[in-house]
């Protein structure tokens, strides 16, 4: 039985401009899913899954079977954890070459899910460590990066970028460019304070509102271009360490995503409660459509407020995660 463990993310800027070719800072925090994988003789997959937003549910089927828990939750999403689970478990037998091999899984998460904090790229990247762990392979992070970003690719409909699965592997501050993904090193800790309306949006959906509205108007591109300088400029703010600024285009990056359709009444609503309470900045984090905000705030005022706002319903603070994907016990 191996155990394995990979963080989650927010993102400081890009999301969305990022499936374009346009840049993005990813940053892992302290949140992570844990997925635990043992080897059945008998060839099928049991997979029991628990969450925040899923209660817990067990799923046992063999690779053809249509496993559907009875759970209270949009059947889109379900079909995408579901999809994600097998997607990893794909990917670890293919690099171990044992097409056939059954497993017993356990997913156990502290990111919610489908609410911004890249909790799928962290589902997927534990399970294809602990999977070809427990098969006997040691894949370089790298190369479990690439496998989970092909999972994203194909249970998002080829509308994925490399940025969650690779921030979620390597862990730290990432910057992604199309197929240019790299650590940024020397970041210090970053004030974040995340506020979750509870709530969840569908990536697929998004991602491709995004791109009619890019496709149809000039303006849509020019805005998805403008969050790529948004991105351009933080990096450099990020490496000068001021917060002030950074928030100042956290800002301008989620008025931007606002523009382009991805933002919701609650997580305008948690962004404003932040930036009232002089956080430096505030912006939806991830697809959007509900779910995470994250604010940049050293004090407790943003905290305080996100929790006394009826939108939200939890508030937390969030560490960068130095540490990427690791075997927690073999
Ligand atoms: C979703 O966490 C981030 C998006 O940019 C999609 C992607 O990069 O794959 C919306």
């Amino acid at each position: 039985m191996v155990v394995a463990s990979a963080p989650g993310k927010v993102y400081l800027f890009g999301e969305h401009a990022v499936v374009y070719g346009e840049p993005a800072v990813p940053c892992a925090i302290e949140r992570r899913a844990t997925v635990t994988v043992e080897r059945r003789a008998d060839g099928k997959l049991k997979v029991h899954a628990s969450d925040l937003t899923l209660d817990g549910f067990t799923v046992e089927y063999d690779d053809d079977a249509d496993a559907r828990p009875d759970v209270d939750v949009a059947d889109s999403l379900i079909d995408a954890a579901v999809g994600y689970v097998n997607g990893a478990i794909e990917q670890a037998r293919d690099a171990a070459g044992a097409p056939e091999v059954g497993f017993d899984i356990t997913v156990e998460s502290d990111i919610p899910l489908g609410a911004g904090l890249g909790s799928s790229a962290a589902v997927v990247v534990a399970g294809i460590a602990a999977g070809t762990r427990e098969l006997g392979v040691d894949l370089p992070t790298e190369e479990i990066a690439d496998r989970a970003y092909r999972v994203e690719y194909d249970v998002q409909d080829g509308q994925a970028s490399r940025a969650d699965t690779f921030c979620s592997a390597v862990g730290g501050a990432v910057r992604v460019e199309g197929d240019d993904c790299r650590s940024i090193e020397g970041v210090g800790n970053l004030p974040f304070v995340i506020g979750y309306d509870g709530g969840a949006g569908d990536t697929g959906q998004l991602v491709a509102g995004v791109r009619s509205l890019r496709d149809r108007y000039e303006f849509a591109a020019d805005t998805v271009e403008t969050i790529g300088d948004i991105v351009r400029r933080g990096e450099g703010v990020l490496a000068e360490g001021d917060l002030e600024e950074l928030g100042g285009l956290m800002d301008f990056n989620h008025g931007l995503l606002s523009a382009l359709g991805v933002s919701s009444r609650s997580l305008d609503a948690m962004v404003w409660a932040a930036r009232e309470a002089d956080a430096y900045g505030a912006k939806l984090t991830g697809a959007g459509g509900g779910g995470c905000i994250v604010a940049l705030d050293e004090s407790r005022s943003a905290r305080t407020a996100l929790e006394y706002t009826p939108d939200c319903e939890a508030a937390f603070r969030a560490e960068l995660d130095a540490e990427g994907v690791r075997i927690e016990s073999t």
